[in-house]
């Protein structure tokens, strides 16, 4: 058992001091051990288990399917692979919008039990303003998301950009310094036009993290399989990729299939073999067939 607190070099606090600085804050969400890892060593600051796991690792067609347990499974494995990024777990569907007890409850499985550092939870209202507050209360950090929120897919009628005028983006600027006021440490800004995010960047205290909200947020979060150019079911205009993945993938899988196959693999420097004294006894050996 490691008797070492779970403190990592970025914190909230750093979060807070690069918004003060003008420091851009980098993020970027992560589902398993070594994508964590590797994510962590090239010195991310932000690893966000989202709750896209449920579309891009579990193949799911929206967020809403994934489940506590799924959550706090691989907020676990994420965990193993991170020393240096603040690692903020996203409640589930349903996790923290019954009520109070529960969402606290919920939030703090994420700490005790998977090793993350902060939660996200979606929304503006009074009710998950109050849950906020109650989880900053209990020594759970949150981070605030607004604008398009994927567990309202259904009441936003689609994936469609939100904050398109001005009253939209006053009622998103009000959202987020209630969220502020409740204690959240940042807020993530999902599809809004850069405009409002510029405006609600500036209007608040806390650092903002754009995610299709433009140039002007405190930071900037992607889904690592959309960078990556592994999750191919669709590409949010937003999401710049670095790498095709996909098709390095499949070019890997059917050459180890060709070789299977040509018997070119496995090949005498792949395999393990018997010493000679035991080459030899296999020789003499007689096998009653
Ligand atoms: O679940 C997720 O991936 C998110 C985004 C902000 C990246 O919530």
């Amino acid at each position: 058992m490691s008797l070492k607190p779970n403190i990592k070099p970025f914190t909230i606090i750093t979060c807070q001091k690069y918004k003060n600085e003008g420091r851009k804050i980098t993020c970027l969400t992560a589902y398993d051990y070594s994508t964590a890892k590797f994510i962590d060593e090239s010195g991310i600051d932000i690893i966000l288990v989202g709750d896209s796991l449920s579309m891009v690792a579990l193949g799911h067609s929206t967020t809403h399917s994934v489940t506590m347990d799924e959550m706090i499974h691989h907020t676990k494995a994420v965990a193993r692979g991170v020393k240096n990024s603040l690692i903020v777990a996203d409640m589930p569907f349903m996790s923290y919008q019954i009520d109070e007890s529960t969402a606290v409850n919920n939030a703090g499985r994420f700490l005790k039990e998977a090793n993350a550092q902060a939660v996200k939870l979606e929304g503006g209202s009074k009710r998950i303003t109050d849950t906020v507050k109650h989880c900053v209360e209990a020594g759970i950090p949150v981070l605030g998301h607004l604008g398009f929120t994927p567990q309202f897919l259904y009441t936003l009628g689609g994936y469609n950009i939100q904050g398109k005028n001005v009253e939209a983006t006053e009622q998103i600027l009000e959202q987020a310094l209630a969220l502020q006021e409740s204690g959240a440490f940042g807020v993530v800004l999902e599809m809004i036009p850069e405009e409002s995010a510029k405006l609600i960047t500036e209007s608040l205290s806390i650092p903002t993290i754009g995610i299709g909200a433009g140039r002007f947020c405190s930071g900037q979060i992607l889904v690592i399989d959309d960078i990556l150019g592994k999750f191919t079911d669709f590409t949010p205009k937003f999401a710049r990729k670095y790498v095709d993945l996909a098709s390095i993938i499949k070019k890997a899988v059917s050459e180890y299939k060709e070789d299977i196959i040509s018997g070119d693999f496995p090949s005498a420097s792949e395999v393990f073999n018997l010493g000679d004294e035991e080459l030899i006894k296999l020789a003499n050996l007689d096998i009653k067939k």
